[in-house]
């Protein structure tokens, strides 16, 4: 499977000397679990899978796109820590994990199978183990007429994903800026970090997602 699309060796080579997202170090700071496994979902180049597996865990990373995939096989060819595949939110097997790592990477999952999609990725989490990632908000640039699918949500969508989590951190940014390769656009995201309760019972709730 080669898929590029928006993101080609182009944005991976900007993206390659970036250092790992300051949430991710509070993320694993939260996970007190011991379990040490992580996935790093729409991993890119890997700056916050070179980071999980210092801090001792064994990281699954996947990414839908070929270039991403190759760049973190070179880059972790010695690392017997991180593994790579080349998946989608949608098709990604999700194993038993302590921490979930998602930075800018759920936007483009599919709109329509959302909720399962989100229920597949937070199943196979275990109490007391940590979510860190971001979500786009309605009032995103990207949220309207992208040139592939975009999951926007509300925050009430957002909040309801959290229901059987503690929220750590909850921020909603809303103003115009740059996107990594300098393009301005106006972003509306939510960036949370929750830690997931010992009861868990989402299974029954309905998330409509506007397509
Ligand atoms: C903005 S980049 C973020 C990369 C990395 N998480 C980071 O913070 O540097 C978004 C990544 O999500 C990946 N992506 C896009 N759609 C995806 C999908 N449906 N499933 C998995 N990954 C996807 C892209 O290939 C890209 O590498």
């Amino acid at each position: 499977m080669k898929k590029t699309g928006m993101f080609g060796k182009k944005f991976y080579e900007k993206t390659l000397t970036i250092k790992h997202h300051p949430r991710t170090e509070s993320a694993v700071v939260a996970d007190k679990t011991r379990l040490q496994k992580a996935i790093d979902c729409g991993c890119g180049t890997g700056a916050d899978m070179a980071y999980i597996a210092q801090a001792g865990y064994q990281v699954s990373g996947f990414d839908v796109t070929f270039d991403a995939i190759e760049i973190c096989q070179q880059r972790f060819k010695d690392s017997t820590a991180i593994k790579v595949t080349q998946a989608s939110f949608e098709s990604f097997t999700y194993p038993q994990t302590s921490l979930i790592i998602a930075n800018a990477s759920l936007f483009f999952a599919q709109p329509e199978s959302f909720q399962q999609t989100w229920l597949k990725l937070i199943s196979n989490l275990v109490s007391g183990g940590v979510f860190a990632g971001d979500f786009m908000g309605l009032k995103d640039d990207w949220a309207r007429g992208h040139s592939s699918p975009i999951t926007a949500l509300s925050k009430a969508q957002v909040m309801m994903l959290f229901e059987d989590f503690d929220l750590l951190e909850f921020h909603e940014r809303d103003e115009t800026g740059e996107t990594r390769v300098g393009v301005s656009k106006h972003w509306h995201t939510y960036s949370v970090i929750a830690i997931k309760k010992l009861t868990f019972s989402m299974q029954s709730k309905d998330l409509k997602v506007e397509k």
